[in-house]
């Protein structure tokens, strides 16, 4: 594996493993686990050569959230990738993406308002924004993202959609499920900052979030099941809930009762820590 920090070495070896084969790019900020590897094997299942990004990008993080103490820890997730066979590590410095001078923005409306968009305002910018910036950088002819972080994926798509973009083009955004703890829990960088107890009840999001889908199937009326998930889960040890929403799936439209294509969405921070989870409904 070979790791790339500035952009004039990235481009002489993304062009060399281009010309022996496809390759697919994995965008991550690190701190990897079977989560980011599940979508490292899938990229290497389709593609010949696979790339990693590795960067913890300041422009996704509001001013009172978790940059600084975001984990960073290269040394270790190199040697996860070098072992899933990863061709490229790309990891550039805050520095090389965002130079002196950087004025340039990619905003997604509409899938990027609402749920996550509206607790976190300018998170999907950033992403859109980096996103757009890595495939520029790599031109990959296909990229991994996963599922857990559905809107993300839905703001990724519709900006290769909007911008016309080619490498990779939108049919070769490819989403991968979400990986869980034997728990039931989406596995996350972020469950590293749960104490013991906390990541005993954090196990009921995913728990509450699949007897509330039992009940929408059995017809209980949408609003209910919604405010009394809330409640579960404030009973279970979240201090409180972001939202608990049913959308569709596809342009995260909202959707008052369930239907085909439904998802439930739901974000809930326990101590310091914010979760989310999503699930089809039915
Ligand atoms: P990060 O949180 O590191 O996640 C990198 C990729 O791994 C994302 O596509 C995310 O959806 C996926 N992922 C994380 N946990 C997962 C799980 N339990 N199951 C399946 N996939 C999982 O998402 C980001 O980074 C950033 O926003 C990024 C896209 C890299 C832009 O900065």
């Amino acid at each position: 594996m070979q790791t790339v920090t500035t952009l004039a070495a990235l481009r002489p070896a993304t062009e060399a493993l281009r010309a022996k084969g496809g390759l697919a790019l994995v965008p991550t900020m690190g701190a990897l686990h079977e989560g980011h590897l599940t979508l490292v094997r899938e990229a290497r299942k389709a593609a010949e050569h696979v790339a990693v990004s590795i960067f913890v990008n300041p422009r996704q993080f509001g001013a009172n959230e978790d940059l600084d103490s975001y984990p960073r820890q290269l040394a270790r997730d190199s040697a996860l990738l070098e072992a899933e066979d990863v061709a490229l590590l790309w990891a550039p410095s805050p520095e090389e993406v965002y130079p002196e001078g950087y004025a340039t923005n990619v905003s997604v409306a509409g899938v990027s308002d609402g749920l996550c968009g509206a607790d976190r305002p300018g998170h999907f910018d950033g992403v859109a924004t980096v996103v757009c910036k890595l495939f520029n950088q790599v031109r990959p002819d296909m990229a991994f993202f996963g599922e857990k972080d559905w809107q993300q994926l839905a703001v990724i798509r519709r900006m290769a959609r909007d911008l016309d973009l080619t490498l990779p083009n939108v049919e070769a955004i490819h989403g991968v499920p979400i990986v869980r703890e034997a728990d039931g829990l989406a596995m996350s960088s972020r469950n590293a900052y749960l104490s013991a107890d906390q990541r005993v009840a954090a196990a009921a999001l995913p728990r509450e979030m699949r007897d509330a889908i039992a009940r929408f199937v059995a017809g209980d009326t949408a609003g209910t099941v919604l405010s009394e998930l809330t409640s579960a889960l404030v009973t279970a040890g979240f201090d409180s809930v972001d939202y608990a929403e049913l959308r569709d799936g596809g342009d995260l439209a909202p959707a008052v009762d369930p239907g085909p294509g439904t998802r439930l969405f739901v974000a809930a921070r326990i101590g310091g820590t914010r979760l989310i989870d999503n699930m089809p409904v039915g």
